[in-house]
């Protein structure tokens, strides 16, 4: 079941899913095992690990967004942030709005062409990102831009991460190095972090704020010098990065639906499937595939420890597949998640858990359920198919991108057309 056979190769210790590399620098351990991301969680506090900052941190650019910043930096903004959530019943008209955008784009009147449906959801989901959680008004010249951008997701592999970071590779004295390699090898990465630096600027330089938005809200920070420019930039940065995870999610959700037509039905004459659909969605196809934390000073290389790990990196995508926690965990099968309780236990968590865990949470899964819901529609004037040697499973559905931060299914093709 786990795909961290390279590792075992490398004789990394552990047993059921927990492997751990205990004699260098840092000590890893990866788990799929509920009980163990339990007892880790329980046992004494934990915050994001510095592997994960340092992934991410290269991914996303930015030094200075919440995500990367210490806990109590990320509380402050964390509860200013959730005040800014759109309401409720708001969400029917983004989603509707997200989806006709990105259909209008698609259609060119013909039914034979064929899209990559990540990056275009990418696009059209950072602009909703921007008018709807940032809060900002944007120019027609920034939406030119965004437009025009070739968004491509791409990353290095989490699990050469791993190893760097436990070679101590990531440390400065190295980034010479290891910039040659990122451009030989991941120029996927080396791009996004070219587009993101760029439209970061130009979201600076040319969005105004919305009344009460996260944007203005920020804007006061920073006068009030309660936040530094660069923490400032950051945030929208973060916009950006949170629409890959969003669109990597509505891009595996679309193409379930267009798989699976017979949910169509039920979701219209069920009120809770569209919400089961999401969370089967996300079960399956996790966008990230593994994150981490860290418990300071649990292991130290002269106190070598066998029981504790300094960082810890939950394997999402094994956990969501670990058949001692799932019943036929590999099958698509949305009404599981009728049954009550099903999701507790740690054995379930697309957006993390603890104190940092994600802050877009209920904002993304309002977007993925009124989207479905819009879809599944009668009124919903477009028809979504799926290339004839379409490469997913054995069922015909997506297969996501292993190794990656933020998968995407590895074959995003789709067509439409109107009804
Ligand atoms: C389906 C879509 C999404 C998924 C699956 C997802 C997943 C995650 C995960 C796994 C984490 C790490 C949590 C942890 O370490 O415990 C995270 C953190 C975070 N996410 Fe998301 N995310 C999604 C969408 C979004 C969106 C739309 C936003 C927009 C604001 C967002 C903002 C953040 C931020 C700011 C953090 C860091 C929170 C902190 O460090 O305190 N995410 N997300």
């Amino acid at each position: 079941m786990s795909k961290l056979t390279i590792l075992d190769n490398l004789s990394w210790r552990g047993s059921d899913k927990i492997y751990s590399l205990p004699w260098l620098r840092n000590r890893i351990e990866f788990s799929a095992d509920p009980n163990r991301v339990k007892e880790f969680a329980k046992e004494s506090a934990f915050t994001r690990s510095q592997l994960t900052i340092d992934l991410l941190t290269r991914f996303h650019l930015s030094n200075n967004s919440i995500v990367v910043s210490h806990d109590e930096h990320a509380h402050f903004l964390r509860e200013r942030f959730s005040r800014c959530l759109p309401k409720k019943e708001a969400y029917p008209e983004i989603s509707q709005e997200l989806i006709d955008r990105l259909f209008c784009s698609m259609n060119d009147g013909s039914t034979n062409e064929e899209h990559h449906l990540s990056s275009e959801l990418i696009r059209e989901v950072y602009i909703s990102l921007l008018e709807n959680m940032l809060g900002a008004n944007l120019s027609t010249e920034l939406i030119q831009h965004i437009k025009d951008t070739k968004f491509k997701p791409g990353s290095r592999p989490v699990h050469l991460e791993g190893l760097m970071f436990a070679f101590s590779l990531q440390l400065p004295g190295v980034s010479l190095m290891r910039n040659i390699v990122d451009f030989v090898y991941f120029r996927g990465e080396h791009y996004t972090r070219k587009i993101a630096k760029e439209l970061e600027k130009l979201v600076d330089k040319h969005a105004t704020p919305k009344d009460g938005s996260w944007l203005s809200v920020l804007l006061e920070l920073k006068e009030e010098g309660k936040i530094t420019h660069p923490q400032y930039r950051g945030e929208l940065t973060s916009m950006l990065v949170s629409s890959f995870s969003l669109s990597s999610a509505l891009c595996s959700m679309l193409l379930c639906i267009a798989v699976l037509e017979e949910y169509v039905i039920k979701i219209r004459e069920n009120e809770k499937m569209a919400r089961c659909f999401v969370s089967e969605v996300l079960r399956l196809y996790s966008p990230f595939r593994r994150f981490g934390y860290e418990k300071k000073g649990t292991w130290e290389k002269r106190n070598k420890s066998a029981t504790t790990a300094t960082d810890f990196m939950v394997s999402l995508s094994d956990l969501h597949r670990n058949e001692k926690a799932w019943k036929d965990p590999e099958k698509f099968y949305p009404e599981r998640f009728l049954t009550p309780g099903i999701a507790g236990g740690y054995k379930y968590l697309p957006f993390g858990m603890g104190n940092r865990s994600c802050i877009g949470r209920s904002y993304s899964i309002q977007m993925m359920i009124n989207t479905l819901k819009y879809i599944c529609s009668e009124s919903f004037a477009w028809k979504l198919r799926l290339p004839k040697e379409y490469n997913g499973n054995h069922e015909g559905l997506p297969i996501p991108i292993s190794g990656r931060l933020v998968s995407f299914p590895v074959d995003d093709r789709i067509n439409i057309c109107s009804l």
